[in-house]
């Protein structure tokens, strides 16, 4: 197993880090955070971390807003740093929740609250995919097509430090460099991943590539999964918005869910995948990930 690929367990906490990286972003000290709600809350102190309960419940979603103009800037000290607690515990990683913790405190207008929420949502569940294919030899690079912000791109690079991560987008956002930034800034040099600006569809796949397509709408996500399938790639797919006429002729007298449901469904039948997961749908009503390629070994966890 490579070194830098591991399953979602507990990270050492020095896995990645050198010396001179703070375990804090500035002004939000994530482990004292953590340390003094699960003192005050849930425990004894004398608790080693791995033993500590989670702080993070499901429910404290409800804390949160998911509409789209939602920026970090808009959390008050206590609900963005309990927000950096569920990213540590979610990523397994505080220097992960330490980068995004600096990317808020740097780039407030530039992390949207529901765009971090969906995105640590779908690194745990594709993260899982792609670990499992990758233990049975079938992945080298990973792409994220039509990656926005490319910040699920980010978190993917830190995790599979073995894998090249090339995320794809007809336009570069400036979120991503500043997110690149921060990392970089904080001694996680991230040298596996790129970003190219362009139509993804006009990319040759290479062996061993996986396929990401979170939210490309309408024809995005069907041009991704025609890519995958023709390169015998892995893929993950998270449809948004599926116009009739694309995969059937109508969807008809349904309200909109079961009719994104059997949508999903049908493209998940049409290209062959082994399983259809979920990220929890107060985030985004648009919330089903496609899985393909041959059926893994491992779990159903994911
Ligand atoms: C709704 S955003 C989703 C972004 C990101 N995946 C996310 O989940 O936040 C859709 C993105 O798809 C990109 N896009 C659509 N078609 C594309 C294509 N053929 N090649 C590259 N990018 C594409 C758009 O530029 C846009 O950034």
């Amino acid at each position: 197993m490579g070194e830098t690929c591991l399953p979602q367990a507990r990270r050492p906490c020095h896995f990645r880090r050198p010396a001179h990286v703070p375990t804090q972003a500035r002004g939000i000290d994530i482990s004292a955070r953590r340390r003094k709600m699960v003192v005050r809350t849930q425990g004894p102190a004398t608790m080693t971390k791995d033993e500590q309960p989670a702080v993070w419940q499901a429910d404290m979603l409800s804390q949160y807003p998911m509409d789209s103009n939602a920026m970090m800037s808009d959390l008050d000290a206590e609900r963005l740093g309990l927000l950096l607690t569920y990213v540590e515990e979610t990523t397994l990683s505080e220097e992960l929740a330490a980068i995004i913790g600096r990317i808020a405190e740097r780039h407030p207008k530039h992390l949207r609250v529901k765009e971090l929420f969906e995105t640590v949502e779908a690194y745990r569940r594709i993260g899982q995919a792609i670990y499992e294919q990758w233990r049975a030899g079938r992945v080298e690079v990973v792409y994220d097509f039509a990656c926005g912000h490319g910040l699920l791109g980010l978190l993917l690079a830190y995790r599979f430090g073995k894998l090249r991560v090339v995320c794809v987008d007809l336009e570069r956002r400036p979120a991503f460099d500043h997110y690149l930034a921060v990392a970089r800034g904080l001694g996680v040099p991230l040298e596996n991943i790129s970003y190219v600006e362009g139509n993804f569809t006009e990319l040759e796949l290479p062996p061993k590539s996986y396929v990401i397509c979170i939210h490309a709408c309408n024809e995005g996500t069907k041009d991704a999964l025609e890519m995958a399938v023709a390169a015998a790639a892995c893929y993950a797919a998270m449809p948004c918005c599926i116009r009739d006429g694309i995969y059937l002729r109508r969807i008809n007298h349904v309200d909109d869910d079961v009719r994104y449901a059997a949508a999903v469904g049908v493209i998940a039948g049409q290209y062959g995948a082994y399983k259809i997961t979920a990220i929890d749908g107060r985030i985004t009503n648009r919330n089903l990930i496609i899985l393909g390629g041959p059926v893994p070994d491992a779990t159903d966890a994911g």
